[in-house]
């Protein structure tokens, strides 16, 4: 399985395409998929207040679109010191399809720390409520 050096790497190659005119924070993101398979994401701004999209659900999207529903690692990254933290509707999103998925956080010079989400997003919304009462 890919390490997490290497998929943090996949995320910096990914950061290269990041469209940020508006606010310059260039973001990329690599998920690795349970086939192996590795779908890269970057942030997508739009002059219209309120649709730009996150590098993370650009990489969940383009894999769900492609069939593939389970998810072992994601990495981001955004500058070149700290680690890129992932926002909370991200972290969200990612929990619907992999609660238990493991995030390697880092920065443009490879540095990186490793959480899981449960850590990230603890006593998390997991839509059992909504489904009872749907049904
Ligand atoms: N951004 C991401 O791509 N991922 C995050 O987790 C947080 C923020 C992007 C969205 C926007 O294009 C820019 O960073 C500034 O918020």
């Amino acid at each position: 399985m890919i390490g997490d050096r290497e998929l943090l790497r996949e995320a910096c190659a990914a950061r290269i395409h990041a469209y940020a005119p508006y606010s310059h924070h260039l973001v990329g993101a690599a998920l690795l998929g349970r086939s192996g398979k590795i779908y890269r994401g970057a942030n997508v701004e739009n002059s219209v207040n309120g649709l730009s999209i996150c590098a993370e659900r650009v990489a969940v999207a383009k894999a769900v679109s492609e069939g593939e529903r389970e998810f072992v690692k994601l990495a981001v990254v955004c500058g070149d010191t700290g680690f890129c933290r992932p926002c909370g509707a991200c972290r969200q999103v990612l929990f619907e399809f992999a609660p238990q998925i493991q995030v390697v956080m880092g920065n443009t010079r490879g540095e990186f720390e490793v959480k899981s989400l449960a850590e990230l997003l603890p006593a998390a919304f997991d839509g059992s409520s909504f489904k009872r009462s749907a049904s």
